[in-house]
């Protein structure tokens, strides 16, 4: 059962925070390598969130380009709004991944990077964005698919119970494997995909996997019941991994997978 995170004022920081570590920062670089933005294109960013990644497409489509980002999260689009207040060309709505209010075939190219994961009606949000495309418009997707987790722990067993309950913070924890053929469905043709690996060999504090560690333990913490995890042993699996780190065996990796697909013309 999925029990999605509510983006409300603190997890935005919390997101925004994580988001500033060299991890993902390398990914939003990958990102707008493979998609490739040029001056004066309409790009759109669905589930923008605090607006990194809105920032540097903005700069790349310059004056006479344009950048929507939409979120659900008000206090997402906030975020972004400030962040890109220096930029006319983007611009921030609530808005929701399966509507996408706007013309169809407006934008030369869309990007969703770990949004779609959390979006029950995969079938509409593809649909959406199909629509919003113009023909030979580009869309880069990238999501986790969190069978792909390594992270070492004293306790396997504790571990993998943890995370099974960490699964009910998203719609499809497992989406990457399905996304080429749902792409295809939606009458896109898939161009590439790469995976995108966030490693940590050893404990940085200002890292990709320290941020999980502090969002799973709260999360786990409001959930783990259902779970049948109790206080003590969510304690417990938090506690190993400081031991690890502390011991320099701290051990992490975690894949993403990025799509890019066209619309035909
Ligand atoms: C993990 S954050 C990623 C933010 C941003 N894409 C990035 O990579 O920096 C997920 C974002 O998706 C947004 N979101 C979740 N479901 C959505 C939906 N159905 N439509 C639009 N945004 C959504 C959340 O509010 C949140 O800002």
């Amino acid at each position: 059962m999925s029990n999605t995170i509510d983006f409300d004022e603190r997890t935005a920081k919390a997101v925004e925070a994580m988001y500033l570590t060299p991890d993902v920062v390398a990914q939003r670089a990958e990102v707008i390598k493979a998609l490739a933005p040029k001056p004066g294109e309409h790009l759109l960013d669905i589930g923008a969130g605090p607006g990194l990644l809105a920032y540097d497409l903005a700069r790349l489509a310059g004056e006479n380009g344009r950048v929507l980002g939409i979120d659900t999260s008000e206090p997402m689009v906030k975020m972004a709004r400030t962040r890109c207040a220096a930029l006319p060309q983007a611009e921030f709505e609530v808005g929701d991944a399966v509507k996408l209010a706007g013309v169809e075939g407006a934008f030369d190219a869309a990007v969703s990077t770990q949004v779609y994961e959390y979006v029950a009606d995969m079938d509409g949000a593809l649909k959406a964005l199909h629509r919003v495309l113009r023909p030979g418009g580009r869309a880069l997707i990238l999501d986790t698919d969190w069978d792909s987790i390594v992270w070492h722990a004293s306790d396997r067993r504790l571990m993998q119970r943890v995370l099974h309950c960490w699964d009910d913070h998203l719609a499809d924890p497992h989406l990457p494997a399905t996304l080429a053929v749902k792409l295809r469905r939606a009458g896109f043709t898939l161009m590439r995909m790469d995976v995108v690996p966030m490693t940590s060999l050893g404990y940085q504090p200002h890292s990709y996997a320290a941020g999980m560690m502090h969002g799973i333990l709260g999360f786990v913490r409001a959930n783990g019941e259902r779970h049948g995890l109790s206080a003590d042993e969510i304690q417990t699996w938090y506690d190993d991994q400081l031991h690890l780190a502390e011991r320099g065996e701290f051990f992490f990796s975690l894949n993403r997978y990025m799509f890019l697909a066209v619309k035909p013309v």
